[in-house]
């Protein structure tokens, strides 16, 4: 049985098995979600994240995907890096950010971890709109099987809150 549940805060002070990153491709960290977990979570995850670049993932993690490392500092055992996708007006990028939820969903099943926290993948930097992100980031973690008991949606603001409680209803 998951059961789903919406806090407003930090994701980087989470207690959870399992925190996901809004990562990049390039897995060598940036800003919001990304910045915030390599600076609470120290240079052990960089130093796995670059060794994950130097083995499976030389062209850099594509979108869609999630690969795990150590939480490093973090109170959480694992960092799921996911790389959302960028927000078009033209081009239905849907199935792609879905992919990160379910990934990221698959990986943690494999690590054994029964707690998850995601943040709103895509709607900082990739500007995603907020509403879609949360009916997408919803419907696809009720749609998926996983083993996952909890799945925590850390929500950094009002807006975003406000956003997904009006999906997860
Ligand atoms: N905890 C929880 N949520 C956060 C935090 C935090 N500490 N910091 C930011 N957020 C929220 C943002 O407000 C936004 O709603 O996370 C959501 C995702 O924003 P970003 O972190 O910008 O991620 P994204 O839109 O997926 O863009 C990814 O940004 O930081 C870079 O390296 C990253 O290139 C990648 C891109």
């Amino acid at each position: 049985m998951t059961t789903l549940t919406l806090v407003q805060g930090d994701i980087t002070r989470q207690s959870v098995d399992a925190i996901v990153n809004a990562a990049n491709s390039s897995l060598l960290g940036g800003g919001g979600v990304d910045g915030a977990i390599h600076r609470r979570g120290g240079p052990a995850i960089l130093e796995e994240c670059r060794g994950l670049r130097a083995s499976r993932y030389g062209r850099g993690l594509p979108t869609g995907q999630a690969v795990a490392t150590t939480a490093g500092e973090l109170d959480a055992r694992w960092v799921i890096h996911t790389v959302g996708p960028v927000y078009s007006a033209t081009q239905d990028r849907s199935d792609q950010l879905a992919s990160c939820y379910r990934e990221s969903l698959r990986v943690a099943d494999e690590l054994g971890a029964r707690t998850v926290a995601f943040p709103a993948i895509s709607t900082g930097v990739y500007r995603w709109p907020m509403e879609d992100a949360a009916r997408i980031a919803v419907e696809t973690v009720r749609a998926t099987d996983t083993a996952v008991e909890e799945i925590r949606f850390v929500l950094f603001d009002e807006r975003a809150y406000t956003a997904f409680a009006a999906q997860a209803g």
